[in-house]
């Protein structure tokens, strides 16, 4: 086999496009979600399946990819790590092997970033990462897509995270910073973003800087993001990371250091009143419900341009 190169004709992390085909992806979502208000869909699967597999449990993406392969005129089959032996009996790429025999596209939730490579380098049909331990790059897609709409640029606008440095900070700090937002990460100490992560924002139009103190990060900033302190997969560490993040809420007080017209963002789902305020989801500078929204664009989007790669 003579696998495509992964950067090709998949989407595992957010720095798989370059800068032109990311900001194209994102206009490209924002064009189908105002054909969508008039009822207008692209039928370009034509009949084809696209294959979602989930190891750890999910309400967005699954609804958002399921009812956007249906408007591309698709069909979805959907598996999961129950009803599949993977890593369990059967290896990834034996899965992508088969699968790829049957569907156009597999989109796939998964604890390790690696089953997405080794899925990758066998499918022969193009494999999306629908979140894994270290990634959530179509969070990302959704989040540039909204700030975009929020504040028409994202060159140069300060984004600062406030949590974890895991997945989603991951992808959407570089994906913004690919983007040329300048990216403030405030994580407890130890919880920060990866330094090989770190690393990879070199060289990128924007940059990425990583601090302790969730106010300095957030000083004069126009987004103002969070996620859960407990991610899927850290339930037993629940209890010790309250603790630990218990400095870390974006509330109203956090957010009177950003800039008075600062968005509020959450990927979701939220633990009401831990991460987060409710008042502030609810508030006028929330984005969090556009975020969510914006995943079936951008992943529509995303999907018309994988299709173009060819089937091997
Ligand atoms: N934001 C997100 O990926 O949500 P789900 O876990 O519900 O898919
Ligand atoms: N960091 C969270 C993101 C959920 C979309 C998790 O991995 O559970």
């Amino acid at each position: 086999m003579n696998p495509l190169r992964p950067s090709d004709c998949n989407y595992l992390t957010e720095l798989d496009f370059d800068v032109i085909t990311t900001q194209s992806i994102i206009d490209l979502a924002a064009q189908l979600k105002s054909e969508r208000k008039y009822g207008e869909f692209r039928s370009a699967l034509n009949g084809q399946s696209v294959a979602l597999y989930f190891e750890k449990p999910s309400v967005r993406t699954r609804v958002s990819f399921t009812v956007g392969v249906h408007e591309l005129g698709g069909n979805v089959v959907e598996l999961s790590g129950s009803n599949t032996k993977v890593g369990k009996g059967e290896n990834a790429a034996d899965f992508a092997s088969v699968l790829g025999r049957y569907v156009r596209v597999i989109v796939a939730r998964v604890f390790s970033q690696r089953t997405l490579t080794e899925m990758a380098s066998h499918a022969g049909v193009p494999v999306i990462n629908a979140l894994s331990d270290e990634r959530h790059p179509c969070q990302a897609l959704a989040d540039a897509l909204t700030i975009q709409e929020r504040l028409g640029t994202i060159r140069g606008r300060r984004f600062a995270f406030v949590g974890e440095g895991n997945n989603v900070a991951t992808s959407t700090g570089l994906l913004l910073a690919m983007l040329g937002a300048e990216v403030w990460i405030a994580s407890p100490d130890g919880y920060g973003l990866p330094e090989e992560i770190i690393r990879s924002a070199v060289g990128l139009s924007g940059s990425v800087y990583q601090c302790i103190d969730p106010k300095e990060a957030v000083q004069g900033a126009s987004v103002v993001y969070t996620d859960t302190w407990v991610s899927m997969g850290q339930e037993e560490e629940a209890e010790a990371r309250r603790q630990i993040f218990a400095g870390y809420k974006v509330d109203e007080s956090l957010m009177a250091s950003a800039d008075s017209n600062a968005v509020v963002m959450h990927c979701l789902p939220a633990v009401r009143d831990e991460e987060i305020s409710s008042s502030l989801m609810y508030h006028p500078s929330s984005a969090i419900w556009d975020q969510a929204e914006n995943r079936l664009h951008v992943q529509k989007a995303l999907i018309l341009n994988l299709l173009r790669s060819p089937r091997r």
